[in-house]
């Protein structure tokens, strides 16, 4: 398979680079070390306590004294979809306000900075995928905290790539794709939501793609998911199909599966600017089989 994840494509002088990763706990952050510790890049790697979005005195010590970063990625953010309704002021303080602040930090220290945002900035009333361009159109308090983040970052005039991406897994933290092996694993059926599509992402192809974007020398907006796209009902069933588990899942509606605060039902992200970079952008069914396949040699491990 090409473009597997950590693969990198290497056209940037790596040994000159000294990164910092931001959010090393999270998915995305995790990933990030994992490609950088393989590729012997060097990187800092901070996360609460020691870096809090939610303390500018914190991030100005991330940036303070001696350091010097030529690459900073930021992984960190208020992921907590329904909290964000309950805590409007955390929400924008960690995906808004300081955003703004790292990116005027790299600004004045001269460092490219990546930044994830996410599908949630569109409100998901299409049936087309949202290209790099369309207006933001938020439709829950998550969504309005990563729009203005993504405004504030641009308007900081710093170096940036920021990538929006979509549904992401990983083979560590908590996801759909660890939910759903653990619920059919528990239950002989399970009801999934088949009125939402999208584009699974797998953590780890984001951050060597992500990589392999800033070795092209891009900036701006771009997207990165995997290929292809599914509902949840479909991603679902294929990780019950993949894992081997006795588990049947039935499709049912958004509507029959309330949850606190509404969701995108189209949130297909256009990745073709991405994949003319790239050469090519692996299957969301590849990357999957590939998690699965990690999860299961992690549990292997842990049982020895
Ligand atoms: N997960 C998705 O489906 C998805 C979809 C679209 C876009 N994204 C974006 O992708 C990026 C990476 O997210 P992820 O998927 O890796 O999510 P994740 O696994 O939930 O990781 C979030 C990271 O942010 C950290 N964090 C949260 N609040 C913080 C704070 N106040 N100060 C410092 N760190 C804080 C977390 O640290 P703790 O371990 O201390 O909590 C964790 O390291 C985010 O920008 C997210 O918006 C994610």
């Amino acid at each position: 398979m090409n473009n597997t994840a950590g693969e990198l494509h290497n056209q940037i002088d790596s040994s000159a680079m000294n990164v910092l990763v931001l959010g090393a706990t999270g998915m995305v952050g995790r990933s990030w070390i994992d490609l950088l510790s393989r590729n012997e890049i060097e990187y800092t790697a901070l996360a609460r306590p020691q870096f809090d979005l939610a303390n500018p005195e914190l991030i100005s010590k991330a940036f303070g004294g001696s350091n010097s970063y030529s690459l900073v990625v930021n992984a960190a953010a208020w992921t907590d979809v329904d909290a964000a309704e309950s805590d409007q002021h955390g929400a924008m303080r960690a995906n808004a306000h300081a955003l703004g602040e790292i990116a005027e930090y790299c600004k004045r220290v001269d460092s490219t900075l990546i930044s994830y945002s996410t599908d949630y900035v569109f409100s998901g009333n299409t049936n087309t995928p949202y290209e790099t361009d369309s207006p933001h159109e938020p439709i829950n308090f998550y969504g309005k905290s990563k729009a203005l983040g993504e405004q504030l970052l641009i308007d900081s005039g710093a170096r940036h790539l920021l990538i929006r991406t979509s549904w992401v897994y990983a083979p560590w933290g908590s996801n759909f794709v660890s939910t759903i092996l653990k619920l059919a694993e528990e239950r002989s059926e399970l009801r999934v939501v088949d009125d939402q599509r999208g584009r699974p992402t797998s953590a780890q192809q984001l951050a060597a793609s992500s990589y392999n974007l800033l070795c092209k020398g891009v900036e701006g907006t771009w997207h990165l998911t995997d290929s292809g796209e599914c509902t949840w009902y479909d991603f679902a069933t294929e990780i019950v199909r993949y894992a081997e588990l006795d588990c049947k899942i039935h499709p049912c509606t958004t509507a029959e599966f309330p949850r606190p605060t509404t969701r995108p039902s189209y949130s297909t992200l256009d990745i073709s600017a991405s994949l003319e970079k790239l050469g090519t952008i692996p299957h969301w069914k590849d990357q999957l089989h590939l998690v699965i396949d990690k999860l299961n040699s992690l549990s292997d491990l842990e049982t020895q």
